[in-house]
């Protein structure tokens, strides 16, 4: 029934929304700050802008709604939504395909269910099948993975240096063997957790640890961040969220 719910109230208003107004600013009248900081930037570059448009992942990108809850370009996701402009191709073709399974586990979001049960009800039929082909995910992601990243969110609380060299410290120590240096240069098919947004990258960090995301590769970190506390966690997204990977 809860499930019922997301389809029935969440759903329709994604795909009003990008059937109706792909071209429109993307949920501009959510107040998100973050989304339209991104729109404006993009303004600037109108010649950049109308080369991109052809590329066929961007209009798949559009036409499956996708930039509902990523953002244009996948840039400035709403909520604690991932960014994915710049990501590995070979992670999200893969997380996109244990999404649409229903097998991508996690803690409930506000709605109860699990968090990526939204984009699930917006790629399968109400029988239950995908709506998107293997070959288009593929087109999707080739595209979101060429992108720019975006730039690091303006912290809600203000961080100090300390904070973010002892978060740097944590990263060496618990995470670069399979994340890289700086969150950068992932194991072959890992996600690059550099400049993600703190939120998400806080649940999921929390949901590994606690098994609760247990899908894909989880279970590889799981050991390792086994016995990290809240405050740890929140320190090394402290320091991997601020990391500007636009810096040239
Ligand atoms: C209704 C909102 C919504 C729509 C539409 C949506 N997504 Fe998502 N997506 C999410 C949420 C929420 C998550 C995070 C799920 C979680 O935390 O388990 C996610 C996660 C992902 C991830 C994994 C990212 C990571 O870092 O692990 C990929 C890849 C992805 N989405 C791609 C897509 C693509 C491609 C489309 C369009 C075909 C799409 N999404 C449409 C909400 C949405
Ligand atoms: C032994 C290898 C390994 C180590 C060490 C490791 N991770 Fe991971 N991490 C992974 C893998 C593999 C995934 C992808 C899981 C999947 O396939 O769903 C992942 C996923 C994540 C994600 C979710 C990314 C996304 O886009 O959804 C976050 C956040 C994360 N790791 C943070 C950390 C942090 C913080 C540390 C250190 C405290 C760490 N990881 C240590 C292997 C590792």
């Amino acid at each position: 029934m809860k499930m019922n719910t997301v389809g029935m109230v969440l759903i329709p208003a994604f795909v009003a929304f990008a059937f109706g107004a792909a071209s429109q600013p993307a949920i501009a009248d959510t107040g998100n700050n973050t989304v339209q900081l991104a729109q404006q930037s993009e303004k600037k570059a109108p010649a950049a802008k109308k080369k991109k448009k052809r590329d066929p992942g961007k209009k798949l990108y559009m036409l499956n709604t996708c930039i509902a809850c990523h953002g244009r370009n996948g840039k400035g996701a709403i909520m604690n939504f991932p960014n994915l402009a710049g990501q590995d191709l070979k992670y999200m073709i893969a997380q996109t395909k244990l999404i649409i399974a229903g097998k991508r586990t996690g803690s409930p979001d506000a709605t109860g269910n699990p968090r990526s049960e939204s984009m699930r009800g917006a790629l399968i039929t109400p029988e239950g099948k995908p709506r998107i082909s293997n070959d288009h995910i593929k087109q999707i992601a080739t595209w979101l993975s060429k992108m720019e990243p975006a730039k690091p969110q303006a912290p809600e609380q203000a961080v100090d240096l300390k904070q973010i060299k002892q978060g740097a410290k944590l990263y060496k120590k618990k995470c670069r063997s399979c994340h890289g240096k700086g969150g950068l240069k992932p194991l072959k098919g890992y996600p690059i957790i550099a400049g993600q947004k703190r939120g998400y990258l806080i649940i999921q960090t929390k949901d590994i640890r606690d098994k609760k995301r247990t899908s894909g590769k989880s279970k590889t970190m799981a050991a390792v961040v086994k016995k990290m506390t809240d405050e740890q966690i929140e320190t090394i997204a402290d320091y991997l969220s601020q990391i500007d990977r636009t810096a040239k």
